[in-house]
């Protein structure tokens, strides 16, 4: 019998401060009328100084463990865009205050579509047989990168964490994930990115006046890439689990603007409300978008055991990608 990675756990957390657009107004020249009309965004939650992204990732892995029932796991995938430092990697820092001992911890960075990546990779230990469970964290605190003067990208990006369980188990089952289909365009790096402080341009102090530490994006052509690719993606993965597209339940995309999610169901045929909304109370969190949305359809009673469900995401690298499966009983916290 072929082995599958079987999801068995789902948990999240947001840092408690949340910031409406009204707040957002005090500090930028924008108003909530324009970011509810362009992203569909009212609040997001933003972490208080000292708060990292190990620390977020603690919280929403704690709760994974806790709603898949177990106390340890064989491995540790963490994706993330905003590791606590350059070096060394965030995971194993997660995985000793988890207190799970010595197991392979690492990081995966895939920007936006790093909870797919990292959700893969945890689907290859377990086919090799490497690990039989391995909790996938997705955590990122964006507010840390961002342009504090920049109101087209510090008016999209929220906090978070989010996290699943996944166990050996069989290709049958709820929860069994489906082979995933990942892509990448490196041609399209500099379309979203940070231009300094790796190997490239150090940052140093005597370049800081002409640095650019933080992170920035083409807005317009990351959008149509965006629907393209999810779109694209999610049917090829719809395809080869034997579904029509118009089986697809629950599209969950990851939460990057309501205009987005609303023209991948387009280009699919798929009435909206089969892509739940989650991001007009948290914005784009970036890894943590896809497990954060999917608490939130649980929790609100859309998405129950045995729908067809599909996860897909797009963010920088260029980077995208889809997998597919019946959702499982499970309870998030
Ligand atoms: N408040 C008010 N005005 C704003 C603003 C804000 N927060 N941000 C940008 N604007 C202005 C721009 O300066 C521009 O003004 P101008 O016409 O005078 O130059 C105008 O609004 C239109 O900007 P534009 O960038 O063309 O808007 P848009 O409709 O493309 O929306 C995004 C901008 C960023 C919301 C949209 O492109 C988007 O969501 N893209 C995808 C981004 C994304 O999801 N990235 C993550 C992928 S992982």
């Amino acid at each position: 019998m072929t082995t599958a990675p079987v999801l068995c756990g789902l948990g999240t957390w947001l840092p408690p401060r949340a910031v409406s657009n009204e707040d957002l107004t005090t500090e930028l020249d924008t108003s909530d009328e324009w970011i509810r009309s362009r992203t569909g965004i009212g609040v997001r939650h933003i972490a208080d100084p000292g708060t990292a992204t190990s620390d977020l990732a603690v919280e929403a892995g704690r709760r994974a463990l806790k709603s898949a029932g177990v106390e340890k796991v064989d491995a540790v995938v963490l994706a993330t865009t905003t590791p606590d430092q350059p070096c060394p990697a965030t995971a194993p820092l997660v995985a000793a205050q988890l207190g799970l001992g010595q197991v392979p911890a690492f990081d995966v960075g895939a920007v936006c579509t790093g909870f797919l990546y990292a959700t893969t990779a945890a689907s290859g230990l377990i086919a090799l047989g490497s690990a039989r469970t391995v909790l996938v964290i997705g955590s990122d605190v964006y507010s840390r990168i961002l342009d504090p003067t920049d109101r087209s990208t510090r008016v999209i990006f929220g906090d978070g964490a989010g996290a699943v369980v996944l166990r050996a188990g069989e290709p049958d089952e709820p929860g069994a994930l489906g082979r995933a289909q990942l892509g990448s365009d490196g041609t399209g790096a500099d379309l979203v990115s940070i231009r300094s402080g790796g190997s490239r341009e150090p940052l140093r102090a005597e370049n800081a006046a002409e640095a650019d530490p933080y992170f920035r994006m083409n807005g317009k052509s990351v959008f149509r890439n965006a629907v393209e690719r999810m779109a694209d993606t999610s049917r090829a993965v719809a395809q080869e689990a034997g579904w029509a597209v118009d089986d697809i339940d629950h599209l969950v995309a990851h939460q990057a603007n309501l205009r987005i999610l609303r023209a991948v169901a387009d280009r699919l045929k798929l009435p909206h409300e089969r892509c739940p909304v989650h991001l007009d109370r948290v914005g784009n969190t970036a890894a943590a978008s896809l497990p954060l949305a999917l608490a939130d359809a649980v929790e609100s009673g859309r998405l129950r055991p045995g729908d067809r469900t599909v996860l897909t995401a797009f963010g920088g690298g260029l980077t995208w990608g889809a997998c597919a499966l019946r959702w499982p009983e499970i309870h998030p916290y």
